[in-house]
């Protein structure tokens, strides 16, 4: 079956600090760099959102923008502004890593957007970027 793919872009802004609870902020910051800056700091997220469909021969159009901002808003709305291993509990037992962040993020615009989701790419800094995707649904099916 053919699908045409949607992507949007939202933007977040977090803070975190990356640690490791029991080591030193010598052997964290081997771990994690600058950001286990013990104060912590901040980053302006960008998430791509991809989301598949079939084109609706009336409208033209194959997920309406609103699906997409009602799925993922409220998801990013819990995140922006908020120091994450501080002030979100899923992030209190997961470092908030750009790579747990993506996976949470999957997970939760899963249950939204179910299979029409299809990728996510959470960029944290203008040099890094995590991706999150199934392997069965992507390449997409021809
Ligand atoms: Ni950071």
């Amino acid at each position: 079956m053919e699908h045409v793919t949607v992507t949007k872009t939202y933007r977040f802004s977090a803070g975190h600090r990356l640690a490791i609870k029991g080591l030193t902020d010598e052997e964290n910051f081997r771990i994690f760099d600058t950001c286990s800056n013990p104060r912590g700091h901040g980053h302006d997220y960008y998430l791509e959102v991809k989301a598949a469909g079939e084109i609706d021969p009336v409208s033209g159009v194959a997920v309406p923008e609103s699906t997409l901002d009602e799925a993922v808003l409220p998801v990013i709305d819990d995140l922006d502004y908020k120091r994450l291993d501080v002030e979100v509990p899923y992030f209190s037992d997961n470092q908030p890593t750009g790579e747990n962040i993506a996976e949470y993020l999957w997970k939760r615009l899963g249950d939204g957007l179910g299979k029409s989701l299809v990728h996510i790419r959470l960029s944290e800094t203008a040099t890094s970027y995590f991706e999150f995707y199934e392997e069965e649904t992507y390449p997409y099916e021809r």
